[in-house]
């Protein structure tokens, strides 16, 4: 029987304590955020920083139905931040505005229109090493009621733009059978180093996020125009089962479509990165907090054993947090957004650990994030799941939306692989 401690005379001496200094979180961490641009208008994810410092960002119709284009209301899918407060349609007016709109209403169901000259539904504007900007275009949209059309060949795309010029100029549609009509093209990163094909003209990968299910990684030789499809179904890049993340201290349940039963998060494979030396491509699906990896060599490989080989090599590189994009810098660093702690956090393949990177209070869903050439980490926080199609199933979202910037550590900046 443990007797009862003795109260010294010092215990009794100490003051009490008043409820105010109970410890409490401070809310807030790392380099101070700077606000970079407010977005007024439509809903935006992603974004792009030139070595110059212009801007871009991407409104996907396939997330937000006030972004559908229906050929008469003007809206755009890709713009150029001007100012801090507005946006124009890039790189024109004209191929923001498929006619007829982004959906096809005279197939039924409804599909996506199959403009291979037009933007339908972008998901990702990214700059590759050489800063041509990189459109990806899923091909899809919502309609009205919220009901996500499937793509007709000639949306799902890629679209190089050179920012001297504003013209395109290179296009590259996929094929049916590696954009499937239910998939969703959601980012992309480019390595355009020669070695790796016989183009020589470099590659780009792409996850596969789809809500329906068939998530994968697409493999791109932008010489070629040639495409093809990894890690199809496997574990690693589907949601997990059950998978519930915590947006400021809610639960967050999906809506998949008008009417429909509720579900658990469906987002596969979206984030993805590349580390800094090309060797191994990072990626995460939204529903999950782990991080994966695999060498990119195996992704290369369409040979007979290639998809075995890949499968077998997945790395597990441990857990993160709830993320969408992911980016690299020039440390190796692989920033993850962490939206249940309101945080951003980077896993070190050093020490195979995540850290801390920032966190505030105006931080929920980080969508999409850019290392910019000027030593800041650029990133976009769109309140996704304050949206409609999250429960209860209203819109909770309070524009404006906004693009932050944070100091990179370590004096990080952009990589190049080329
Ligand atoms: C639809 O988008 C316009 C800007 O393009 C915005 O002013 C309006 O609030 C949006 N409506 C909803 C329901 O998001
Ligand atoms: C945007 O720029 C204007 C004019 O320079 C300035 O008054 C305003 O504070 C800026 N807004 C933000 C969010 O930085
Ligand atoms: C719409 O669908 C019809 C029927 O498949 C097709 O002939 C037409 O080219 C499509 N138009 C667009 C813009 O997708
Ligand atoms: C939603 O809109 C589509 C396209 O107009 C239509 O085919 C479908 O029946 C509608 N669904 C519901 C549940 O209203
Ligand atoms: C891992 O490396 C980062 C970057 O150097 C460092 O900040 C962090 O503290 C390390 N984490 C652990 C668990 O050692
Ligand atoms: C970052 O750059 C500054 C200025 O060039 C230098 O003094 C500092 O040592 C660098 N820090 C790191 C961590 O490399």
């Amino acid at each position: 029987m443990l007797s009862m401690p003795f109260l010294t005379a010092a215990s009794l001496l100490l003051p009490a304590r008043s409820s105010a200094q109970i410890l409490r979180d401070p809310g807030v961490y790392g380099p101070p955020l700077e606000v970079v641009h407010l977005y007024n208008d439509q809903w935006p994810t992603g974004i792009a920083i030139s070595r110059s410092g212009r801007k871009f960002s991407n409104y996907p119709p396939g997330l937000d139905a006030n972004n559908t284009n229906d050929g008469t209301n003007g809206k755009y899918t890709v713009a150029e931040l001007v100012g801090n407060d507005t946006e124009r349609a890039y790189p024109s007016v004209e191929i923001n505005n498929p006619p007829g709109g982004s959906v096809n209403y005279s197939t039924y169901p409804a599909t996506g229109a199959n403009y291979q000259d037009y933007l339908i539904g972008v998901q990702s504007v990214v700059l590759d090493p050489l800063d041509r900007l990189w459109i990806l275009d899923t091909g899809r949209a919502l309609t009205p009621n919220s009901t996500l059309v499937p793509a007709s060949y000639g949306g799902p795309k890629l679209i190089c733009v050179d920012l001297s010029t504003d013209a395109v100029v290179q296009t590259i549609v996929f094929p049916p059978t590696v954009a499937y009509a239910d998939s969703y093209l959601n980012d992309v990163r480019f390595d355009l180093r020669a070695h790796l094909t016989e183009s020589g003209q470099g590659v780009a990968y792409i996850t596969d996020s789809s809500t329906e299910g068939r998530n994968g990684i697409v493999v791109v030789d932008l010489g070629s125009g040639e495409s093809w499809r990894h890690l199809d179904g496997a574990r690693e890049v589907r949601p997990d089962r059950g998978f519930v993340a915590s947006v400021w201290g809610a639960p967050t349940y999906y809506i998949p479509g008008p009417g429909q039963p509720l579900t658990y998060l469906p987002f596969g494979a979206d984030g993805i990165a590349l580390g800094a030396d090309g060797a191994d491509l990072y990626w995460t699906s939204v529903g999950s907090r782990t991080l994966y990896s695999l060498a990119t060599e195996r992704l290369l490989d369409c040979s007979l054993h290639g998809e075995l080989l890949a499968q077998s090599e997945i790395r597990n590189r441990g857990e993160k947090g709830v993320s969408d994009g992911l980016e690299t810098d020039s440390n190796g660093f692989v920033y993850a957004g962490n939206m249940e702690q309101n945080a951003i956090s980077f896993f070190n393949p050093g020490n195979a650990s995540a850290t801390l990177f920032v966190r505030d209070q105006r931080i929920n869903w980080v969508d999409t994030m850019a290392t910019g050439a000027d030593g800041y980490l650029y990133f976009t926080v769109n309140q996704l799941s304050f949206s409609a199609a999250f429960y209860p199933g209203t819109d909770r979202r309070v524009r404006p939306f906004v693009l932050f910037r944070a100091k990179l550590p370590g004096n990080g900046t952009r990589t190049r692989l080329q």
